[in-house]
């Protein structure tokens, strides 16, 4: 396989995997795993995700890194430079779920945003937590303050994507992103020790089989995804700056490590803190925004460690944020041959005409559109549930059979036989049956 020595590589192994990590480690992590966690039952939920994670999360990601490094292109045309016919049509479709997805990540975005002025100004702490989830309601849904604070969030993405500050980013995730793991050790501390919280927990995530029903295996399937940035053309993208000196199967091991440990990390300073308080963990996508300052209520120097928190989240958000725009952003460059202002500008203009009822879906826009469902909603269904999944069974097929003798060959400084075979059965059996599978039951 011959390198193009004109293309950008990564300067090191671990500039990949903090930038990987960056791009996996957000509002997935801290937002959504603890309030789909906690819509879903708890333990039998948690077993379905790891499960997936560990069966086909991780094959996938290395899947993708090869996908990339492979054809050296990102999405569609990876698909076009070693296969072409029709299979360039899934990656429109993975731009198509990215679009969605950064569309309502900026609304949350905003909100993390609204909570991070509100910590600075010292009036986030709530005096009880019926006032803190009433602050929340307050503040999401306020048409002209959520669209305002959704705004803000784009313009900081923007920002960082249009001025090609990336390299910015990256030298600040090195010590931002571990001191957000450190702050979260500090809180998950702070929540075990909370009376009855330990109790709540074990009762909650006890595992519990008859729990599980289609709805737990789809939202675990879409968590799984969404938490990896997998099935969305992303890690093709970077892995396309991957030269043949990187070790991938580790590094799929690490990225999908990371992620998903901090994912549990939140959940396990969310939910016990709702038992301790007296919650409800099946909330929703409030959670985390209504829980954390009744955490930080609890703790000495509560208002630092406010400030704290949603600073680092911001930026957590932001560097996820940066990475699905920049993904759409790369495919207009590459496929459409817009300069990087153009496809920015014209990008940023859709994404947010697209966050507006997204924004809205929590307030004057609240009512139920499909089902139980508001447009949050079924974008957040669709995207996640539908698409990510579908591109992620289709890199799967694409790999396993279509393309398995070239991949084979590139496998093989990669791990060893016995390993490679596993690899392929993954992709070409367990990963599209469970996907498949996961489907049906929710037809
Ligand atoms: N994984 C990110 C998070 O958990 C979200 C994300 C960033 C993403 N880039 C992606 C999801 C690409 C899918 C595809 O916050």
């Amino acid at each position: 396989m011959s390198i193009s020595t004109e293309r950008a590589a990564w300067g090191s192994r671990l500039g990949f995997i903090f930038a990987a990590v960056g791009s996996a480690v957000g509002l997935g992590a801290i937002w959504k795993f603890p309030y789909v966690m906690g819509q879903n039952g708890g333990g039998a939920f948690l077993l379905v995700y790891f499960g997936c994670v560990m069966l086909i999360g991780i094959a996938l990601l290395l899947a993708e890194m090869l996908l990339g490094r492979m054809s050296q292109r990102t999405a569609t045309s990876a698909f076009r430079v070693l296969k072409g016919g029709a299979w360039p049509i899934v990656g429109m479709f993975q731009v198509l779920a990215l679009y969605i997805i950064v569309s309502f990540y900026v609304v949350v975005g905003g909100w993390t945003l609204a909570y991070l002025v509100s910590a600075l100004g010292g009036s986030v702490i709530p005096d009880s937590s019926d006032q803190a989830a009433g602050r929340f309601t307050a503040v999401i849904s306020n048409p002209t303050q959520a669209i305002a604070y959704t705004l803000g969030f784009l313009a900081l993405t923007a920002a960082v994507v249009i001025g090609g500050v990336e390299k910015g980013i990256e030298r600040f995730s090195k010590f931002l992103m571990p001191a957000l793991f450190i702050l979260m050790l500090i809180l998950m501390a702070r929540v075990l020790t909370l009376p009855n919280a330990i109790e709540g927990l074990l009762y909650y995530i006890t595992p519990d089989f008859s729990k599980i029903t289609g709805q737990v295996l789809i939202d675990a399937l879409g968590l799984t995804f969404f938490s990896l940035s997998l099935g969305c053309g992303m890690i093709v993208a970077y892995g396309s700056y991957l030269t043949q000196s990187h070790r991938l199967v580790s590094t799929s091991l690490w990225v999908a490590l990371l992620a998903s440990l901090s994912g549990l990390m939140a959940a396990l300073i969310i939910l016990p803190a709702v038992f301790a308080f007296g919650m409800n963990p099946n909330e929703g996508p409030g959670l985390t925004f209504i829980t954390m300052p009744v955490i930080f209520g609890q703790m000495p120097f509560g208002d630092v460690f406010a400030v704290a928190f949603f600073a680092l989240l911001l930026f957590a958000a932001l560097t996820s944020a940066v990475s699905l725009l920049e993904g759409i952003v790369g495919y207009c460059m590459d496929d459409w041959r817009w300069s990087r202002a153009k496809a920015s500008w014209l990008i940023c203009a859709a994404v947010f005409a697209l966050s507006i009822p997204n924004a809205l879906s929590f307030g004057v826009w609240s009512a139920p559109l499909l089902g139980d469902k508001t447009f949050f909603d079924i974008m957040d269904y669709v995207a996640v549930n539908i698409l990510m999944p579908a591109g992620g069974f289709a890199v799967a097929v694409f790999i396993g059979w279509v393309i398995w003798p070239k991949v084979r060959i590139e496998l093989a400084e990669e791990c060893n036989p016995l390993w490679q075979q596993v690899f392929r059965w993954i992709c070409a059996v367990l990963a599209p049956v469970v996907i498949a599978v996961i489907w049906y039951t929710n037809l």
